[in-house]
């Protein structure tokens, strides 16, 4: 009976572990190879971080998004990196199985090489992400390869670069013109061969996008990029639909969480003002 006691319980171990082998950038690698498609979203709180974990996502990214989207601003320039640590570290705490990528904020790798590395070991050191996301393609490849240099991976990102706004005159497609299309896979290249070991696609035609996903060896995460990318990226506060100012074209929206939100604190301030709640139940003796 021990035996079998003994055996049920390595047997539970063993499976247990598997079932919770954190995901790594060679699981993300990997994945590109057998043809499995990435997913990943933004997060950048605990509770949240437990149900993405639960769901089963791939990739958790603590996009500097969290910029507009939780802190109100109109742009992601603003964020700074301790603002990035601050919410990677409430990530981390929940434990999650998929890999944390943090994002590296507008003048925190841009300046030189060595602030780069030094503001990219910080998200891993001080906040426990597995990896960091920068903007930029053939631009920033000596940042790609400071960073990568020392062992901590990179998530290059190139495209519609959020931070690069004010050059781009506003958040439009890139790499429509053919002339642009062809610095996109250059920078596609370029951020590859620096050692980045993913690129995010964004605001790009899907033929671009797909060709670019055709000819790296790194998987490509699509954001408003079309199909054709080896795996997918959307900001949470989007697909949720809590953001009450725009919502671009290439944003699906699978809950109206807004509506979800007022729909409770309207039924709580009812019962608070009519004196339903509290009850006895929700009472001390
Ligand atoms: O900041 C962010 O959330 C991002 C993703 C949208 C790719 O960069």
């Amino acid at each position: 009976m021990w035996n079998n006691a003994l055996r049920f319980w390595w047997a539970f171990c063993v499976y247990g572990v598997q079932m919770r082998k954190q995901i790594t950038i060679l699981d993300i690698q990997k994945m590109k190879v057998e043809g499995t498609r990435i997913s990943v979203l933004t997060c950048y709180d605990y509770p949240t971080a437990r149900i993405l974990d639960g769901c089963g996502l791939d990739v958790l990214l603590v996009g500097d998004s969290l910029g507009v989207v939780v802190a109100g601003h109109e742009n992601t320039l603003p964020v700074t990196l301790d603002e990035v640590i601050y919410h990677t570290r409430a990530v981390m705490r929940a434990e999650p199985r998929a890999l944390v990528v943090a994002d590296m904020p507008f003048l925190s790798y841009q300046v030189d090489v060595g602030q780069a590395r030094l503001n990219a070991g910080r998200l891993i050191k001080e906040a426990g992400a597995a990896a960091v996301k920068l903007e930029g393609g053939a631009n920033m490849v000596d940042a790609i390869r400071a960073i990568a240099s020392i062992d901590i991976p990179v998530m290059a990102h190139i495209g519609l670069t959020p931070q690069s706004i004010h050059r781009m005159g506003g958040y439009r497609v890139q790499g429509k013109k053919e002339e642009h299309a062809e610095q996109l896979m250059a920078d596609a290249m370029a951020v590859q061969e620096a050692g980045a070991f993913a690129v995010v696609l964004e605001g790009i035609p899907q033929k671009l996008a797909r060709r670019i996903t055709e000819q790296l060896s790194i998987p490509t995460i699509g954001i408003g990029a079309g199909p054709g990318c080896d795996g997918q990226v959307l900001v949470l506060h989007d697909i949720l639909g809590l953001c009450e100012k725009y919502s671009p074209k290439f944003v699906k929206r699978y809950a109206d969480a807004r509506s979800l939100i007022a729909d409770a604190v309207n039924a709580y301030i009812t019962e608070v003002k009519s004196g339903e709640f509290p009850t006895e139940a929700h009472s001390f003796n």
